[in-house]
């Protein structure tokens, strides 16, 4: 059997494509750490806990499997860190994806699915959406790791025949509270499980900055359910395998949403009233980040479908089961 390789497949994205593509029967081989995702579940898969970078290992399962492509979800991913530590990025996200790249052509395997990002793009600093042919300009070091490969995408393409299909996401959020996948990073800075953890210790919720110019003032993203996002990559992989052409395109919903109005819908989610601090920006954020999704829509035949109430509702069930799960852990820890 032809086997798809997932390299980050146990992480948040990764897992919930993982548990797509297992419902749809494809053999999988997924290589993680394992470090923020211990308990994520997949039945069906070939497991290897190891590093993407790790030449051996990738040769070893090129030889042991018959991979018929790769989806790399294996990056590093914080913004904010990327700034302080560049050097661990452009390694981790870069040298060792190159690495893979030359591994791959060793193999005879040419077929990828690359997690991007809309960090790649010029800011942006008015309320227009994103085209895929905006100018490519990232602003933190880990956009331009993001960037870096999108180009040795491009001259592996054409160079050495590689097909690939890009996806730039817009803000990954939601979760498959069903199958116990969702966000858990560590350290957490993304807005919605933020907005949680401040519900729960009923604490105020920090805006960065209130005087962008936006319509209530606070930053505009576009957010996109993990479970949209594990259905396009469905799409990209079988674009890929029926003889689909190098292709780069940016997976959003489509609609921009306020960091106020997070707060807004995450207060009634959680069924109390949610104070809030405003903080000066934060470095980096730009007012507007919203996707034109035409090219997707129109090569993938695809579009997202869950609304924000939807994303919030099932990453607030995910964040609820956790932390049951974590005091059920605390107090048998307690107890033995
Ligand atoms: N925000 C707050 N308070 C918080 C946390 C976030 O107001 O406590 C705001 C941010 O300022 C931003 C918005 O919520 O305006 C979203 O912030 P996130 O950190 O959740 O997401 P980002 O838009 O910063 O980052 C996302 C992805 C990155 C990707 C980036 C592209 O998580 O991986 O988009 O710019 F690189």
């Amino acid at each position: 059997m032809r086997m798809i390789l997932l390299l980050g497949g146990a992480g948040f994205v990764g897992s919930c494509v993982a548990h797509n593509l297992l419902q749809q029967r494809y053999g999988l081989v997924i290589i993680d750490l394992f470090l923020h995702h211990q308990s994520v579940v997949l039945p069906g898969a070939v497991i290897i806990r190891g590093d993407f970078g790790d030449e051996q290992l990738l040769k070893t399962i090129f030889t042991t499997y018959d991979i018929a492509a790769v989806m790399h979800f294996a990056a590093y991913i914080e913004v904010g860190r990327s700034v302080h530590e560049p050097a661990a990025f452009y390694e981790n996200n870069v040298v060792k994806t190159k690495r893979l790249f030359d591994v791959m052509l060793a193999y005879g395997v040419k077929r990828i699915v690359f997690s991007s990002s809309c960090a790649i793009y010029a800011p942006l600093f008015s309320a227009e959406k994103l085209t895929e042919s905006h100018q490519l300009n990232p602003l933190s070091p880990y956009g331009k790791t993001k960037c870096a490969v999108e180009f040795l995408l491009q001259d592996y393409a054409v160079a050495y025949n590689f097909s690939y299909v890009s996806l730039r996401y817009f803000n990954a959020a939601g979760a498959l509270p069903e199958h116990n996948l969702g966000e858990q990073h560590n350290p957490e800075t993304h807005v919605i499980p933020l907005l949680f953890k401040a519900c729960e210790r009923q604490e105020p919720f920090t805006i960065f900055g209130d005087d962008y110019p936006t319509p209530d003032g606070s930053c505009v993203r576009d957010y996109i359910h993990v479970r949209d996002l594990a259905r396009v990559h469905t799409k990209a992989l079988q674009y890929l395998l029926t003889g689909g052409a190098a292709l780069a395109c940016n997976v959003g919903s489509g609609v921009g949403h306020s960091v106020k109005e997070l707060v807004a819908v995450a207060s009634g989610i959680c069924g109390q009233p949610l104070a809030t601090v405003i903080k000066p920006r934060r470095a980096g954020d730009v007012p507007f980040l919203v996707a034109d999704v035409s090219r997707v829509q129109d090569l993938l035949d695809w579009r997202a479908e869950a609304s924000l109430p939807q994303i919030i509702d099932d990453a607030w069930q995910f964040y609820q089961r956790k932390q049951l799960k974590n005091n059920a852990a605390a107090l048998n820890l307690e107890n033995s």
